[in-house]
């Protein structure tokens, strides 16, 4: 009950921050979220001599015009799976980049081969043993990449190589997410020329040099979806302020199918709690479709809805270690090939149960808020790589929630 803002996006931030490695002059970036990948990052652009002033909750201002490194160790890379990202970043910088694959959310083998590919489109000689990517290039040319699928990760790393390479490179079949929109913005502050993101053809001309800016990245559009989905399990009447509805309206129309009352304005939602939850049928896809990232959140929701209801997972192949533990909790749920079959039931019960990734973290968060007694939530710190405090904002809107130290 009551009202939230919800924080800067993750993974705007996680493309965004790295970014700044492309010019010689300081950028800053506001609204960044205080997690756990955004620390990661302050860390690793400082080992690459990149001077950041980082003020918590407010902004960070990142001069790289000292930063000669190019290489990134596991020890670093293993704490957030867009450290990739640093590839594409330093082959704009500087032609060279020895990065270590990353860590990260482990629901699928989740392979970066098109952005390899896209790389090598663009004229650089690629090596790949003992888990570290060798990138070099004397010189980055623009080149026509096709993608084999819409990846977000792929589209990005190429538009940070592709931002000072010689000539255009056009991207095919490119994802249209909010954060890559909010990448090309942040790089055309910067002085690039990057036209079409948003759609699934974007083209960047490369040039010489790029300068400093100060950039707002836009909120988190799965916290907002999250948040979304925690009032309406809770039949909460809750307010999120500070997000961008637009970016929102394949969960909105799913939780009207539902019944539920959502309230779209300038820059909140609205959701009103109704008794009757309906059972539908969700299937993940790409942006504008039902963002995979809620896909985890979505079923726990589902699971006390009123009939039976579908989740399909046509993203990630393995995303559902969720289940087990919300199946602890009382939930009746199959899964047959990467199609969730939920049976809503009346009562969901509290219980110890683990988290093993980002957003499971936040579907088990939704369960124990719709359970009944008490659900203690182990391996918090995957929550905290995506979602800043998220205990507090919770407690906020009058949920009984805390953290505890083991
Ligand atoms: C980004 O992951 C997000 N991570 C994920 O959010 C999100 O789930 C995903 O996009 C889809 O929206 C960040 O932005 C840091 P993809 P990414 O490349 O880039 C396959 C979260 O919870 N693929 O769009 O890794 C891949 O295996 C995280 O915030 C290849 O085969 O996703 C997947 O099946 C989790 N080869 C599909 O494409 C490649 O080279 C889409 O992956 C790249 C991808």
């Amino acid at each position: 009950m009551g009202e939230i803002t919800v924080s800067g996006g993750k993974n705007t931030a996680v493309a965004v921050i790295p970014a700044a490695l492309l010019c010689n002059e300081p950028c800053t970036i506001e609204n960044l979220p205080d997690i756990a990948d955004v620390h990661a990052l302050v860390d690793i652009l400082r080992l690459l001599g990149a001077k950041v002033d980082y003020v918590a909750g407010s902004h960070m201002t990142i001069d790289a015009s000292g930063s000669t490194g190019y290489q990134v160790d596991y020890s670093q890379t293993r704490r957030l799976r867009a450290s990739y990202y640093l590839l594409g970043a330093l082959l704009g910088r500087c032609g060279k980049a020895e990065v270590a694959y990353p860590g990260g959310c482990d629901f699928a083998s989740r392979p970066i081969d098109q952005h390899l590919k896209g790389f090598q489109a663009l004229g650089c000689q690629i090596d790949d043993r003992g888990g570290v990517v060798y990138a070099k290039t004397e010189r980055l040319t623009g080149n026509d990449v096709f993608f084999d699928m819409v990846t977000v990760g792929g589209t990005i790393n190429v538009m940070l190589a592709a931002a000072r390479a010689e000539g255009t490179t056009v991207i095919y079949n490119a994802a249209k997410e909010p954060h890559i929109v909010d990448l090309a913005n942040f790089l055309n502050s910067m002085g690039a020329k990057v036209k079409g993101a948003g759609t699934d053809v974007i083209r960047v001309r490369g040039v010489k040099e790029l300068h400093g800016c100060t950039y707002t990245v836009i909120p988190d559009q799965i916290e907002t979806g999250t948040l979304m989905i925690a009032a309406a399990a809770t039949r909460g009447d809750v307010t999120i302020r500070g997000c961008i509805p637009t970016h929102m309206e394949a969960l909105t129309a799913k939780l009207l199918e539902m019944g539920i009352k959502v309230t779209e304005n300038d820059d909140s939602i609205r959701i009103q709690p109704q008794t009757v939850q309906r059972a539908v049928n969700v299937k993940t896809q790409v942006y504008p479709g039902f963002p995979t990232d809620l896909q985890q959140p979505m079923t726990a929701l589902l699971c006390m809805a009123n009939g039976t209801s579908t989740v399909s997972e046509t993203i990630f192949e393995q995303r559902f270690k969720h289940l087990d533990e919300l199946r602890r909790m009382g939930a009746k749920i199959k899964l047959m090939d990467r199609t969730v079959l939920i049976e809503g039931v009346e009562e969901m019960y509290g219980a110890p149960v683990t988290v093993t990734d980002l957003r499971a973290g936040a579907a088990l968060v939704v369960a124990g808020l719709m359970a009944k007694g008490v659900t203690e939530i182990y391996e918090t710190s995957f929550i905290d790589r995506g979602y800043e405090r998220i205990e507090e904002k919770l407690r906020s809107l009058g949920a009984d929630i805390r953290r505890e130290k083991l």
